[in-house]
C-alpha cells in the first residue's frame, strides 16, 4: 500500500496529465498516474479521435507508457477528472490494468473529493492468460 504523501504525488501527476488531455469531442478531460513498484510514476491522458472509437483513455495511456519504459509491476493508480463525483475506470481499462495487477489500489480525484477503489472489486473475474491454456 502506498502512503498519503505518495497519493498526493500521484494526484499531482494525474492532474498535470489531465491538463494535456486531447478531448475536443467530449470535453471530458482525464489524467492518470500509475506508480510502479520501482517508485517511478507514469502518466497518461485521454486522447480522442474524430473516429470516436479510436479514443484511448487516460488509464490505458499511462499503462502503455509504463510498459514501454520496461515496468510490469504496479502499486497504485490515481485518476483525475473534472466530473462532479470521482469516476472509476471504464471496463476496458479495468481489463487492461488487470492483465498485470489484479490487486491494484485506485484513487480517483475530482477537485475537492476522492474515492478509493480496488481493481479486484471493480473487476472480480477478468479474462486472463490462464483462460488461454
Ligand atoms: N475516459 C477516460 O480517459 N478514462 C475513463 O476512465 C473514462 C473515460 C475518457 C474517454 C473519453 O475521451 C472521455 O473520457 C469521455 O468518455
Amino acid at each position: 500500500m502506498i502512503n498519503e504523501r505518495q497519493w498526493e504525488r500521484l494526484k499531482r501527476a494525474a492532474v498535470g496529465a489531465r491538463a494535456r488531455a486531447y478531448a475536443p469531442y467530449s470535453g471530458f478531460t482525464v489524467g492518470a498516474a500509475l506508480q510502479a513498484r520501482s517508485g517511478e510514476v507514469f502518466v497518461g491522458c485521454n486522447v480522442e479521435n474524430a473516429s470516436y472509437g479510436a479514443t484511448i483513455c487516460a488509464e490505458r495511456a499511462a499503462l502503455a507508457a509504463a510498459i514501454a519504459a520496461g515496468e510490469r509491476d504496479f502499486v497504485a493508480l490515481a485518476i483525475a477528472s473534472g466530473a462532479k463525483r470521482p469516476t472509476p475506470p471504464c471496463g476496458i481499462c479495468r481489463q487492461c490494468l488487470a492483465e498485470l495487477s489484479r490487486e491494484l489500489p485506485i484513487r480517483s480525484f475530482t477537485e475537492h473529493a476522492h474515492t478509493d477503489y480496488a481493481l479486484a472489486a471493480l473487476l472480480p473475474e477478468p479474462f486472463g492468460a490462464d483462460q488461454l491454456d
